[in-house]
């Protein structure tokens, strides 16, 4: 990684977002030298020892309704070299973050006595916050033991200068939460609830916010049809990381996520004008990453995603495989039509994804000083369906193709 990102500006004081496809563990050095004591929130939500393997779930044309599982990651690491990398992680993400900043770090009953010790030792016990419970009610009942209904989310500040803000995250008190109160008309008419505490008499309407305990049970897991939805086996609800984000941050502030997956935090920190760095191995979670932010930014002025940075880990480029397609040029414009993909690595019914089918983004532009500006460009829809097949350009020199596929494989196809 150069001292400067594609825009020139200096990384990690930029306004850049940057987004790595590679290990966390492999580039810590770089993200270190970049951005240490500059990062301000990181949410980690890293494999939980599962043994289990994650898909990526799609409705792919072709194949009538039934969704395609493409996998995703592999959460089967033994003991010991699972805690030898989170120690490296949690290690480095001490050293990333500011004197006011904190660390989430989202795991499972299953690794948390192990992670919050190792957690103080390196944070320090005085800078454990919370835990914070998070309760669904999402998944089965279990019959031989307590049904397992919650995550835990680790809170550690890296000091006691450590930024926090209550008030940004208020839930109004609302209706059901008047438990105990005694429901009065005001003298303006406005419906009021009064609770008698110590002598005092408080009094509250429906839009006084209250604030979230450590345990928080009104976010619930993403539902089959939310459309927030990616189809991202572990995918974590946006509203998780907007009460993360919004309490530990402030806009322009620097969020990071080594374990980035579908792109939660990312999206996240980008609606509450945070930036972000992020971090994934899996090439499925760059293609995600760009269709959440490409969904936001519907105008594309002078980058592929204006003002984030897509960064290779180049010891594992993911290859594209076989696209066809024509190119006419008359008056100055360049059509170029796509006719068919065949990827590289392969489905077991390779065969029943014909055309485009398999293409998951695709866009039509320049590189320019070895950066791609795209003058068009098209995303699968999520739901089923083929990307459009025609693509516009001004007829001009260095034309070219970026394609991605639904298995997270991209390439730039330069155009004669
Ligand atoms: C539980 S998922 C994260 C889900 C994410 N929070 C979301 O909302 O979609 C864990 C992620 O860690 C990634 N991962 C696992 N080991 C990794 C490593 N050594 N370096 C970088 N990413 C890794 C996996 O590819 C997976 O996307």
């Amino acid at each position: 990684m150069s001292a400067t990102n594609c825009y020139g500006e200096q990384l990690g004081r930029g306004t850049h977002n940057l987004f790595i496809l590679g290990d966390a563990i492999a580039n810590l050095p770089r993200l270190i030298e970049s951005y240490a004591g500059l990062i301000q929130t990181i949410y980690l939500d890293p494999p939980f020892q599962t043994g289990s393997r994650f898909t990526l779930r799609l409705q792919l044309s072709g194949h009538k309704q039934t969704p395609v599982a493409i996998p995703s990651y592999d959460d089967s690491l033994p003991a010991a070299d699972y805690y030898t990398m989170m120690n490296e992680v949690l290690k480095g993400c001490y050293e990333l973050l500011n004197d006011n900043g904190s660390l989430f770090l989202h795991i499972d009953p299953r690794t948390c006595a192990h992670l919050r010790i190792m957690l103080d030792g390196i944070f320090g016990e005085d800078n454990f916050v919370n835990e914070i419970i998070w309760h669904y009610k999402s998944g089965g009942r279990a019959k031989n033991h307590f049904s397992k209904k919650h995550d835990n989310i680790l809170f550690y500040r890296k000091t006691k200068k450590a930024y926090f803000d209550i008030s940004s995250i208020g839930i109004p008190r609302g209706k059901d939460m008047q438990n105990h109160m005694r429901r009065v008309t005001d003298e303006e008419g406005r419906v009021v609830y009064t609770i008698k505490s110590g002598g005092k008499t408080y009094t509250y309407s429906e839009d006084t916010p209250i604030y979230p305990s450590d345990v928080w049970t009104d976010i619930s897991h993403l539902q089959q049809k939310d459309p927030e939805r990616t189809g991202y086996d572990t995918q974590k609800p946006e509203a998780l990381l907007k009460r993360i984000i919004l309490s530990t941050s402030r806009p322009g502030d620097l969020v990071m996520d080594l374990f980035s997956g579908s792109g939660t935090t990312a999206s996240a920190a980008s609606k509450a004008d945070r930036r972000f760095v992020a971090v994934d191995s899996s090439p499925i979670a760059l293609s995600l990453l760009r269709r959440r932010l490409l969904s936001r930014e519907q105008t594309l002025m002078d980058s592929e995603l204006p003002g984030t940075l897509l960064l290779f880990d180049v010891a594992k480029p993911p290859k594209i495989g076989q696209l066809e397609y024509t190119c006419s040029r008359a008056n100055g414009r360049a059509d170029v039509t796509l006719a068919s993909y065949t990827p590289s690595v392969g489905l077991d019914t390779p065969e029943v994804y014909t055309g485009l089918a398999l293409v998951d983004y695709c866009a039509l532009g320049f590189v320019d000083d070895g950066i791609f500006l795209p003058c068009s460009y098209n995303i699968r829809p999520l739901r089923g369906g083929t990307i459009p097949n025609l693509y516009l350009a001004p007829d001009k020199p260095n034309l070219a193709l970026l394609v991605s596929d639904v298995f997270g494989c991209q390439g730039i196809i330069s155009i004669e």
